[in-house]
Formats: C-alpha cells, sequence, structure tokens
C-alpha cells in the first residue's frame, strides 16, 4: 500500500521510558538490573497461579543465585488492581526492608506493582487519597529501583504510566498515571509459554486493541503510527501462533514485543470507545480486560470506520489486508472483518450473552453511564454519544 494522506496534530508530545531488554531467558538480566539502578534487597511481586505454575521460581532462582538479595514475594495480587491490595503490597515491601522491586506477571501484577512503588515513594500507607488524584504528575519524583517482567502478552502495563484500579465498592476502574512507571522492562519469553490457550488468546486481543485504538485515536502521532502498525503485523502473524503452539518461542517473543510496542503506542496516543466500553463491562460484570476488548474491539471499529477511513485503511493494510483495489472505507470495513477471522482463528467466539450481561436498554444504563464517563472516551476517533454506546452494547450479544 502506498503510505495515504495521513493528518495528525501539530502539536504532540512523547514519553519514553522505560528502558526495554528483550531476550529469551533475559530474567538472567534483572539483577544486574536492579544493581545499575542500585538496589540491593528486592522486594519480587506475583500472584498465586504464577507462583503454582513455577513461573515466578523461574525468577526468583535467578535473582538468589545473585549478588543482590531477595528479600521476600508477595505472591497474593488478586485480579485487577485494588486499593487495599496495593497498601498490603506496600506493607510487605516495608516489613522486609526492601529497597527495589520486581513485578511478576500480567496486568494486574504490574499495575499493583506501579501503584505500590508510588506509595513506597510517597511514604504514606493507603493509596485511595492517590488514587483520587488520578494524575500524579505535578512534583513526582523518581521511585525506588522497579522492573517489570511481564509474563502475558497483552497489556502493555510493563512501559505504560497507566494504572488501571478497580474501586470494588463503587464498581467503578480508576485510572492514575505517574510518569515513574518502572525503570526497566524486562522481555523474557520463555515466562510465557506456560500461559493457556485462551489467556493468550485475549490478552493478545487486548494488545492488539491497544495498538488499533492508539492509531486511530484522537491522541495518535506518527510515532505511535509506527509502534502501532508494526505491532498489529507482528499480532496478525504471531498470535495465532501462540495460541496453537504454546512453547514456540519465536511466536510467544514476537507477541511480547508485540504487545510492548502496542503498550508505547496506547502509552502516549491513549485508546478509545473499545477500552471505553470495556472497562464499564469489567466494573460492571467481570469480565477479563482482554476478553471485553475482544468483543466490543470489531464493533466499535465499525461504528468509528467512516470518521478516520485513511487510519483504518492503515490498520487493513498492517494485518495483511491487500488494500490496494480499495476505497478507504471499503478497506476500513475489511479491517473490521480481519479482526472478527482473526478473532474465529484463535478461538474467541464469546458475545455479552456468556457473561450474563442483560440484554435490556433498562438495565444496561448504568453500564452504559460508567463507559460514557471513563477517561478514554474523549480519545475516540468519532464522538460517541451515550446511545451510541447503548447501540455498540446491543450489537454485542
Ligand atoms: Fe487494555
Amino acid at each position: 500500500m502506498k503510505y495515504p494522506d495521513i493528518e495528525f496534530e501539530s502539536f504532540f508530545t512523547w514519553s519514553n521510558r522505560p528502558r526495554i531488554i528483550y531476550s529469551p531467558g533475559a530474567r538472567a538480566e534483572i539483577a544486574y538490573e536492579l544493581r545499575e539502578l542500585g538496589g540491593r534487597r528486592v522486594a519480587m511481586f506475583t500472584d498465586k497461579g504464577l507462583v503454582e505454575a513455577g513461573v515466578a521460581e523461574m525468577v526468583a532462582a535467578e535473582l538468589r543465585s545473585s549478588d543482590v538479595e531477595l528479600v521476600g514475594i508477595f505472591d497474593n495480587i488478586v485480579q485487577d488492581a485494588r486499593i487495599g491490595n496495593i497498601n498490603e503490597g506496600a506493607q510487605f515491601y516495608r516489613s522486609r526492608g526492601a529497597d527495589s522491586m520486581v513485578a511478576v506477571g500480567g496486568g494486574s501484577v504490574m499495575d499493583t506493582a506501579k501503584a505500590i512503588n508510588i506509595l513506597i515513594g510517597d511514604g504514606g500507607e493507603d493509596f485511595q487519597p492517590l488514587a483520587e488524584q488520578a494524575a500524579l504528575w505535578e512534583g513526582a519524583t523518581p521511585l525506588p529501583p522497579h522492573v517489570a517482567v511481564p509474563t502475558t502478552a497483552g497489556t502493555g502495563s510493563e512501559v505504560t504510566t497507566a494504572i488501571v484500579v478497580l474501586d470494588a465498592k463503587a464498581r467503578v476502574k480508576l485510572q492514575i498515571t505517574h510518569p515513574y512507571n518502572a525503570d526497566v522492562a524486562m522481555l523474557d519469553p520463555e515466562l510465557t509459554v506456560k500461559l493457556p490457550a485462551k489467556i493468550t488468546a485475549f490478552t493478545g486481543m487486548d494488545a492488539l486493541t491497544h495498538a488499533i485504538e492508539g492509531v486511530a485515536s484522537t491522541g495518535a502521532s506518527p510515532i505511535g503510527d509506527a509502534l502501532g502498525l508494526h505491532a498489529i503485523r507482528l499480532i496478525f502473524k504471531y498470535l495465532p501462533m501462540a495460541v496453537r503452539e504454546p512453547h514456540d518461542i519465536e511466536a510467544r517473543g514476537n507477541m511480547l514485543i508485540a504487545s510492548t510496542l502496542a503498550g508505547m503506542c496506547f502509552g502516549n496516543a491513549m485508546t478509545g470507545g473499545v477500552h471505553a466500553t470495556a472497562h464499564a463491562l469489567g466494573a460492571h460484570y467481570g469480565i477479563p480486560h482482554g476478553l471485553a476488548n475482544a468483543i466490543m474491539l470489531p464493533h466499535v471499529m465499525r461504528f468509528n470506520a467512516e470518521e478516520r477511513p485513511l487510519r483504518y485503511m492503515m490498520v487493513a493494510d498492517a494485518a495483511g489486508v491487500n488494500v490496494n483495489d480499495m476505497d478507504p472505507l471499503e478497506a476500513a470495513q475489511a479491517a473490521v472483518e480481519a479482526v472478527k477471522d482473526l478473532k474465529s482463528e484463535i478461538g474467541l467466539t464469546e458475545t455479552l450473552r456468556d457473561f450474563k450481561v442483560p440484554n435490556d436498554v433498562e438495565k444496561l444504563g448504568e453500564t452504559v453511564g460508567l463507559a460514557a464517563s471513563d477517561s478514554q472516551v474523549s480519545y475516540n476517533p468519532r464522538y460517541l454519544e451515550e446511545e451510541d454506546i447503548l447501540n455498540l452494547y446491543l450489537s454485542a450479544f
């Protein structure tokens, strides 16, 4: 495809943290990186599933045989970062006299760990008042050393400044940002081979959603386009392979790189209507984030296509569609079909019906309202009214 006449804002900024290290076996470098950052006593943050699967131990073993001290493993992290869990983690860090952290896990672990480090840097014991401020940029200072080790190829949380926190009582997902995210993102595909096919599939769709929404977003820029479009190429090629052949290091490695690229893309360009509607579904019906995105993605793309057809044409091209003889709107529709085909290839057939979401205009009202107030709505390329959000939900049954 010849590069189309893409317009972008005449002003944009781009933040570039953290340092990224990629290699099968990269976990052997964690201790060195921590020492370089001044860490001597490291606390590990992970979850019970990763301990049971032996993945946490793959990292812990490297740390034990190194010249930093592993002072404890906090494996109590639950699905979706939560205030109480963040406070507990910070207490653990302090009680073990840690001076640095390594986070080993998927998005929930990495987001919780980022929040714990902010609380440690702040010196307080309760994350609640910080969560309420949402943007923690004013006067922010560097935080203690932090290495993020993703075990899913999905959220990109290892490179973003955002933390999504579930307020279980209020049933809302809050978004908090702090300029000092992890210092190092350690990409080791060997840590992702035990991930079950289903989770591989929907976390991969989260990464794809970051890339597509980042490219189509009102916050898009040429830098984000470069990252997002290459992430899309890699995901369309390697996600089906990673689902079919879990031990294929080439597929796992490329997926990990793709999710990091997509994370860098949306970390700056932000997302849009898919994430807004998915956050509300997660808060009200507990639908895992990647799966909620996978359900909503084709519907929101179809809704947006006419607003930015050239951008969706680039998405179609990156997805492997031959768009040469198509007009931009046709190509944008082809991008939607390509996403639907990818979903069926990786076995994601779920609709909102599978999660007992009521197919009822009245009962959906509260979820529509929550999605409409989500911070990501304003980055959607087409203006989203509450009625549009309702129709998007109704089309996803
Ligand atoms: Fe996401």
